[in-house]
């Protein structure tokens, strides 16, 4: 038998991955020095220290906070290719890619700025990681909608290489009809459009973000879990659902990877796919999440190449992209 390291990893999509969460420490670091930024850590085994999250809320304080070291284009370009560079390791051929860029406004770093050094890696990603991209502009929740919708048509206006728009940061309070406006926006401006609903937040949002949103995929989902009628639909729909196991493990959506919702959903006949979410924070990149599926839950072969597949289908690619990585 081969052994698992030496395993060529299943080809996949990475549908639910935030640029910003594949910072990992030794880059923020390496960063920080580099912009004469003084971080609040003495060193990397503090700053690891505080990678131990109670939910959502107390990630997402960290992981804003760490933010403060990506000054210029060239850091979210170096974050970028540090990104695609294990991506490819861990069998990715292709990912859409998650941007915050009002996390970055508000710290005075300019539109062009962060999206210009994330896109600038990406134009080149199939060439030099045999991985193709696409970039999603995330709006956080926690916002209005007049912010997000003001920073959609700064984006529109420099013909930013955006290829959809998603909704992130803190749910529980936050509803998808909160940003009906802006999402009827992005439609009309021929985007994609996905949003996070169901990992913290309950069953209704899911349902709001299908009918209010119009969205075409679910980032996480796993709430459905808890309404049979809307499983049926969302089998019936073949409705995406980007799951990220190892982060709902890390923000205490789930207790145990045991626990995890993910073989009930498959078992239900859900068009889920496994997915990093923000690597650098949650113990792994989509290969770690298919092995610790694998030795720790007992995942079959079968259900990862099914996941595999389900991941290429449910992307934004082109018939040509999907029918070479199928
Ligand atoms: N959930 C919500 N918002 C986020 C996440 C997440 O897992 N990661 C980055 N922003
Ligand atoms: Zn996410």
């Amino acid at each position: 038998e081969v052994p698992e390291a030496v395993q060529a990893p299943l080809p996949v999509a990475e549908l639910h991955l935030h640029i910003e969460g594949t910072l990992e420490p030794e880059l923020i670091f390496a960063l920080a020095e580099r912009n004469g930024i003084q971080l609040p850590y003495a060193d990397l085994d503090e700053l690891r220290s505080r990678y131990e999250f109670t939910d959502l809320q107390s990630f997402l304080d960290l992981y804003y906070a760490n933010m403060a070291v990506l000054r210029t284009e060239q850091d979210f370009a170096d974050m970028t290719r540090a990104y695609l560079s294990r991506a490819a390791l861990a069998g990715v051929r292709h990912a859409e890619i998650m941007l915050d860029p009002q996390a970055h406004l508000s710290r005075g770093v300019a539109l062009e700025t962060c999206v210009n050094g994330v896109a600038s890696v990406l134009a080149v990603s199939e060439q030099e990681f045999g991985i193709s991209t696409l970039l999603i502009a995330a709006f956080l929740r926690d916002l209005s909608e007049d912010s997000a919708l003001e920073v959609l048509e700064k984006l529109l206006a420099m013909d930013a290489p955006i290829a959809g728009i998603g909704l992130d940061s803190a749910e529980v309070g936050n509803p998808p009809a909160k940003f009906e406006r802006l999402f009827a926006r992005a439609k009309d401006a021929g985007l994609h459009r996905i949003a996070h609903a169901g990992e913290e937040g309950p069953p209704s949002y899911i349902i709001d973000a299908l009918e209010i949103l119009d969205v075409e995929r679910i980032d996480h989902g796993i709430r459905c879990m808890e309404d049979p009628e809307l499983v049926e639909r969302l089998v019936n729909e073949l409705m995406p659902l980007t799951v990220c196991p190892l982060s709902n493990v890390r923000l205490r959506a789930v207790d145990t990877l045991n626990e995890h919702p993910l073989p009930a959903m498959l078992a239900a006949g859900l068009n889920v796919s496994v997915n990093s979410d923000d690597p650098a924070y949650f113990g792994g990149y989509v290969d770690d999440n298919f092995a610790q599926l694998r030795s720790v839950i007992g995942l079959s072969e079968f259900d990862c190449v099914r996941m595999a597949a389900n991941s290429i289908r449910s992307s934004f690619a082109s018939d040509e992209r999907k029918a070479e990585l199928l």
